[in-house]
Protein backbone atom coordinates (compact mmCIF):
# COMPACT_ATOMS: atom_id res chain seq x y z
CA UNK A 1 0.00 0.00 0.00
CA UNK A 2 1.53 3.37 -0.98
CA UNK A 3 0.41 6.70 1.54
CA UNK A 4 -0.04 9.81 -0.55
CA UNK A 5 3.55 11.11 -0.33
CA UNK A 6 4.70 7.99 -2.22
CA UNK A 7 2.10 8.57 -5.08
CA UNK A 8 3.35 11.91 -5.28
CA UNK A 9 7.18 11.13 -5.53
CA UNK A 10 6.18 8.62 -8.27
CA UNK A 11 4.30 11.25 -10.00
CA UNK A 12 6.26 12.64 -13.05
CA UNK A 13 4.68 16.05 -12.52
CA UNK A 14 6.47 16.88 -9.31
CA UNK A 15 9.71 15.61 -9.59
CA UNK A 16 11.51 18.88 -10.92
CA UNK A 17 13.03 18.51 -14.04
CA UNK A 18 9.46 17.16 -14.97
CA UNK A 19 8.03 20.20 -13.76
CA UNK A 20 10.69 22.30 -15.86
CA UNK A 21 9.59 19.83 -18.76
CA UNK A 22 5.70 20.78 -18.03
CA UNK A 23 6.48 24.62 -17.46
CA UNK A 24 8.00 24.45 -21.08
CA UNK A 25 4.88 22.60 -22.58
CA UNK A 26 2.59 24.56 -20.99
CA UNK A 27 4.33 28.26 -22.11
CA UNK A 28 4.34 26.68 -25.28
CA UNK A 29 1.00 25.84 -26.08
CA UNK A 30 -0.48 29.15 -24.32
CA UNK A 31 2.25 31.21 -26.37
CA UNK A 32 0.98 28.85 -29.97
CA UNK A 33 -2.64 29.78 -28.77
CA UNK A 34 -1.76 33.85 -28.32
CA UNK A 35 -0.01 33.73 -32.18
CA UNK A 36 -3.58 31.75 -33.16
CA UNK A 37 -5.47 34.47 -31.71
CA UNK A 38 -3.36 37.27 -33.15
CA UNK A 39 -3.97 35.47 -36.74
CA UNK A 40 -7.60 35.30 -36.44
CA UNK A 41 -7.50 39.08 -35.61
CA UNK A 42 -5.08 39.82 -38.29
CA UNK A 43 -7.73 38.17 -40.00
CA UNK A 44 -10.43 39.93 -39.10
CA UNK A 45 -8.60 43.43 -39.83
CA UNK A 46 -7.25 41.68 -43.05
CA UNK A 47 -3.76 41.94 -41.82
CA UNK A 48 -2.81 44.10 -44.77
CA UNK A 49 -1.88 41.14 -46.49
CA UNK A 50 -1.74 40.33 -50.03
CA UNK A 51 -1.51 36.61 -50.16
CA UNK A 52 -4.65 34.59 -51.43
CA UNK A 53 -7.07 32.97 -49.18
CA UNK A 54 -5.44 29.46 -50.29
CA UNK A 55 -1.93 30.36 -49.47
CA UNK A 56 -3.56 31.95 -46.03
CA UNK A 57 -5.07 28.79 -45.32
CA UNK A 58 -2.01 26.35 -46.12
CA UNK A 59 -0.15 28.46 -43.88
CA UNK A 60 -2.94 28.04 -41.21
CA UNK A 61 -3.00 24.28 -41.62
CA UNK A 62 0.92 24.07 -41.22
CA UNK A 63 0.57 25.68 -38.35
CA UNK A 64 -2.16 24.28 -36.96
CA UNK A 65 -0.79 20.83 -37.73
CA UNK A 66 2.57 22.07 -35.96
CA UNK A 67 0.63 23.30 -32.97
CA UNK A 68 -1.59 19.94 -32.64
CA UNK A 69 1.45 18.12 -32.49
CA UNK A 70 2.73 19.64 -29.40
CA UNK A 71 -0.82 20.27 -27.64
CA UNK A 72 -1.04 16.35 -28.38
CA UNK A 73 2.48 15.62 -26.73
CA UNK A 74 1.34 17.72 -23.86
CA UNK A 75 -1.53 15.41 -23.18
CA UNK A 76 0.49 12.52 -24.07
CA UNK A 77 2.83 13.89 -20.83
CA UNK A 78 -0.17 14.20 -18.54
CA UNK A 79 -1.75 11.44 -19.40
CA UNK A 80 -4.87 13.60 -20.09
CA UNK A 81 -8.37 11.35 -19.97
CA UNK A 82 -9.91 12.65 -22.74
CA UNK A 83 -7.14 12.80 -25.40
CA UNK A 84 -8.07 10.29 -27.90
CA UNK A 85 -11.33 12.46 -28.69
CA UNK A 86 -9.12 15.47 -28.70
CA UNK A 87 -7.03 14.33 -30.53
CA UNK A 88 -10.06 13.39 -33.28
CA UNK A 89 -11.31 16.71 -33.34
CA UNK A 90 -7.37 17.79 -34.65
CA UNK A 91 -8.07 15.23 -36.83
CA UNK A 92 -10.91 16.14 -38.30
CA UNK A 93 -10.31 19.92 -38.78
CA UNK A 94 -6.75 18.74 -40.87
CA UNK A 95 -8.61 16.42 -42.65
CA UNK A 96 -11.42 19.27 -43.79
CA UNK A 97 -8.73 21.48 -44.30
CA UNK A 98 -6.85 19.50 -46.43
CA UNK A 99 -9.83 18.39 -48.73
CA UNK A 100 -10.65 22.10 -49.09
CA UNK A 101 -6.69 22.67 -50.45
CA UNK A 102 -7.02 19.24 -52.77
CA UNK A 103 -9.97 20.38 -54.30
CA UNK A 104 -10.55 22.86 -57.08
CA UNK A 105 -12.32 25.46 -54.75
CA UNK A 106 -12.97 28.72 -55.89
CA UNK A 107 -10.92 31.37 -54.09
CA UNK A 108 -13.80 33.27 -52.90
CA UNK A 109 -15.39 29.54 -51.63
CA UNK A 110 -11.63 29.48 -49.55
CA UNK A 111 -11.89 32.81 -48.52
CA UNK A 112 -15.78 32.00 -46.99
CA UNK A 113 -14.36 29.26 -45.25
CA UNK A 114 -10.91 30.79 -43.89
CA UNK A 115 -13.79 34.43 -42.75
CA UNK A 116 -16.66 32.21 -41.61
CA UNK A 117 -16.16 29.14 -40.77
CA UNK A 118 -11.82 29.06 -39.16
CA UNK A 119 -12.42 31.64 -36.69
CA UNK A 120 -15.14 30.17 -34.97
CA UNK A 121 -13.68 26.69 -35.23
CA UNK A 122 -10.69 27.83 -33.65
CA UNK A 123 -12.31 30.14 -30.77
CA UNK A 124 -14.91 27.40 -29.48
CA UNK A 125 -11.95 24.61 -29.95
CA UNK A 126 -9.68 26.80 -27.82
CA UNK A 127 -12.35 27.65 -25.58
CA UNK A 128 -13.95 24.75 -24.81
CA UNK A 129 -11.80 21.83 -25.72
CA UNK A 130 -8.22 23.67 -24.92
CA UNK A 131 -8.69 25.05 -22.07
CA UNK A 132 -10.35 21.95 -19.95
CA UNK A 133 -7.26 20.15 -21.09
CA UNK A 134 -5.23 23.55 -19.32
CA UNK A 135 -7.11 23.10 -16.48
CA UNK A 136 -6.77 19.69 -16.05
CA UNK A 137 -3.13 20.58 -17.03
CA UNK A 138 -3.08 23.51 -13.75
CA UNK A 139 -4.99 20.77 -11.59
CA UNK A 140 -2.26 18.20 -12.08
CA UNK A 141 0.30 20.77 -11.67
CA UNK A 142 -0.85 21.77 -8.18
CA UNK A 143 -1.33 18.15 -7.02
FE1 LIG B 1 -6.75 21.30 -29.28
FE1 LIG C 1 -4.84 24.41 -29.22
Amino acid sequence: MTDQNDSKRNDPLVASPSITYFNMLLDNVEQEHAKLRQFLVDLENDGGSDKSARDLVAQLAAYLSQHFSAEEKFMQFLAYPLAARHKRIHQKLLFIVGQLLASNATEAHIALFLRDFIPSWISDHVDQFDNDLLRFATRRNRC
